[in-house]
């Protein structure tokens, strides 16, 4: 994987992926290693983010590297109407990787061939997250003890949700059978379900919550994303759509586990919490050992 870009989670092979998974479980074990002395991590954020920034630049940090970059794009030169490209150009000079969120669809993968150094795609827009889609990997295959033939419900904003695009395709190398509840304006797009009927799957469509709940083995939760709409009446009327609260998890399989790639508003009542089929923080935690993973072996490290 030396110097190659992550921008869509098919920029690296089923094989990539499971090596990635593979060191994580190393890093998980012995997280502090210097083995990045020396190197520069570019933290690029022009778009607000909790997990995904802090969980790298930790990463960066328990591997020995520095990291340099932005959380707020206000403070840098594109408030002065620098443009993307020569931003990008600039920070090649100062940095050996570049880790970047953007809100437009495209913009990493824009990035990434500006880039004269490697790129990682930290979220653009409703296209992917790749990185998020290697930690649900990593957290499924942990509770679950294999990625193979699981029946996975996505809940939520699909149309939107960058992670569930990402997720969706990576999971249909694995016999996934997949169950899709959301409103009828927030549907998984037309393009991940072809992707999944193109490999041979299965998915079944749902508006009610509870009915998929005693069926699947992940229930992978998502936020109503009001950043997302252009039109605030179509986010009103969809944002309360799905609460899960504790009773309603009563008839669920006992490797049941719930994910969400956070941060989440009122989705999960926080009486699911305590409920030890709740993964969602571990998950984010799982987070620092796949980005030290990626980190390594773009750099060639590891
Ligand atoms: N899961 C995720 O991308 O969270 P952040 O927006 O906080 O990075």
């Amino acid at each position: 994987m030396k110097n190659k870009n992550l921008v869509s989670i098919n920029d690296y092979t089923r094989d990539e992926q499971i090596q990635i998974l593979d060191l994580a479980e190393e890093f998980e074990k012995q997280p502090s290693q210097r083995i990045l002395e020396g190197y520069v991590v570019a933290s690029l954020f022009f778009e607000p983010s909790t997990r995904t920034r802090l969980s790298f630049e930790s990463a960066a940090c328990h591997l020995g590297a520095k990291v340099i970059g932005f959380s707020e794009p206000g403070s840098s030169s594109l408030k002065k109407g620098e443009s993307l490209r020569d931003t990008i150009l600039m920070v090649s000079n100062y940095a050996d990787i570049i880790v970047m969120r953007h809100p437009r669809e495209g913009s990493a993968r824009f990035a990434s061939e500006v880039a004269t150094i490697p790129l990682i795609n930290a979220g653009d827009g409703a296209n992917q997250h790749p990185t998020q889609t290697l930690l649900d990997m990593y957290s499924i295959r942990k509770t679950q003890g294999s990625l193979d033939n699981l029946n996975v419900a996505f809940v939520g904003d699909l149309k939107y949700g960058r992670t569930v695009h990402s997720l969706a395709i990576a999971l249909s190398n694995y016999n996934t059978t997949f169950h899709l509840v959301s409103p009828p304006e927030l549907k998984m797009p037309s393009s991940v379900k072809k992707y999944i009927k193109d490999s041979n799957l299965s998915y079944y469509q749902y508006t009610d919550l509870q009915e998929v709940i005693s069926k699947v083995d992940i229930l992978y939760m998502t936020r109503i994303q009001k950043e997302r709409f252009s039109d605030p009446i179509e986010y009103e009327r969809v944002k309360n759509s799905y609460v899960l609260r504790n009773n309603m998890l009563k008839d669920a399989r006992p490797n049941m586990r719930i994910l969400h790639p956070l941060p989440r508003v009122n989705e999960i009542a926080v009486d699911v919490d305590e409920n030890p089929k709740a993964y969602y923080f571990t998950q984010a935690l799982n987070g620092v050992f796949v980005r030290q993973a990626l980190l390594a072996s773009i750099l060639g490290v590891k």
